[in-house]
C-alpha cells in the first residue's frame, strides 16, 4: 500500500482522501484553509454529500488518514501527490490555474521533479480535452449546417437538435 498526499481537501480531494484510505493506503490530506482542516480532523466534512460524514469518520478510525495545513510535510514522504485545488473559470471562459501553480510551487520547494510531472500531465489533459471539444463542435456545426433550410420542427429534427445541444454541453464540460 502506498503513502499518498492530497493537496486541497475540497469536493474532490476529500472524497479521494477517504476512498484511498478505505482502500488501505496511508493518506496525508492537506489544505491551506485552517478552519476546514480543523473541522476535518474532528470528523466533520466541510460540505454535504450523502454518507460522507460516516465515511470520513470510518477513515479517521483506521489511523491511516491525517489532515494538516502543512502541505510540504504532507508531500515530503509521499509516493504520489494528488493536486485537487480549485480551477475556477475566468469571465472569458478560460481556466484560472493560479491555485494549481501555487500548489505546484509549494510542492516544488521540496522535490524538484514533482511539479514538472504535474504540469506535464495537466497540459496533456488540457490539450486532449480541447482537441476533443474542437472535434465535437466541428461535427455539430456540420450537422447544423446540413439541417439549415429544412423544416426543423418535426420530431426527428427536434431530437437531432436536442442531441447536438447535449453534445455541445458535454464537450464544454469535458464529458466527451
Ligand atoms: N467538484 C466537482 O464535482 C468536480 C468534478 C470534476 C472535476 N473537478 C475538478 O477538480 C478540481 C478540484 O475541484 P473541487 O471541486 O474539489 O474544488 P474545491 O474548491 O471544492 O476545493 C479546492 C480546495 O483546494 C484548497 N486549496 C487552494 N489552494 C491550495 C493550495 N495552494 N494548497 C493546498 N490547498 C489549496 C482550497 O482551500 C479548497 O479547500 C478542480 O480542477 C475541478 O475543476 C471537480
Amino acid at each position: 500500500m502506498a503513502r499518498l498526499c492530497i493537496v486541497g481537501t475540497g469536493h474532490v480531494g476529500l472524497v479521494y482522501a477517504i476512498a484511498f484510505t478505505l482502500q488501505g493506503h496511508e493518506v496525508h490530506a492537506t489544505d491551506v484553509d485552517a478552519k476546514a482542516i480543523a473541522s476535518l480532523q474532528k470528523g466533520t466534512p466541510t460540505f454535504y454529500e450523502p454518507g460522507l460524514k460516516k465515511a470520513l469518520q470510518k477513515a479517521l478510525r483506521t489511523k491511516r488518514l491525517t489532515f494538516s495545513t502543512d502541505v510540504k510535510a504532507g508531500a515530503r514522504d509521499a509516493e504520489a501527490i494528488f493536486t485537487c485545488v480549485g480551477t475556477p473559470s475566468r469571465e472569458d471562459g478560460s481556466i484560472d490555474l493560479a491555485y494549481v501553480e501555487a500548489a505546484a510551487r509549494t510542492v516544488g520547494e521540496i522535490e524538484a521533479g514533482a511539479p514538472a510531472r504535474i504540469t506535464a500531465a495537466l497540459a496533456a489533459l488540457r490539450e486532449d480535452h480541447l482537441r476533443r471539444a474542437r472535434d465535437e463542435i466541428a461535427t455539430i456545426e456540420a450537422e447544423l449546417a446540413a439541417l439549415e433550410g429544412r423544416e426543423a420542427d418535426g420530431p426527428a429534427e427536434r431530437e437531432r437538435f436536442g442531441q447536438a445541444v447535449e453534445r455541445v454541453v458535454s464537450a464544454v464540460l469535458g464529458e466527451t
